[in-house]
């Protein structure tokens, strides 16, 4: 099914980031976020962990719809 995507080239959704890593961790501390951290989950962004907007090419490249996720702390 995921190779019908467009898109697609092979089994991979990390294609750049720490690849010479068995396993990508990042640790934030909560207290460094700041009133809101934005978190990349499409692994394109060149600032990964965060969000650069990198996204947006890659939905139009592909056709894919994702985007960062938004953590704000409490007002
Ligand atoms: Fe990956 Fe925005 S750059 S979600």
């Amino acid at each position: 099914r995921l190779a019908k995507c467009p898109g697609f080239r092979g089994n991979r959704v990390n294609e750049n980031i720490k690849m010479e890593n068995n396993k990508v961790v990042d640790t934030i501390d909560i207290e460094d976020m700041g009133d809101k951290g934005v978190f990349c989950r499409c692994w394109k962004s060149k600032k990964f962990p965060y969000c650069d907007g990198s996204h947006n090419k890659h939905n139009e490249d592909t056709g894919d719809n994702v985007g960062p996720l938004i953590v704000k702390k409490a007002a």
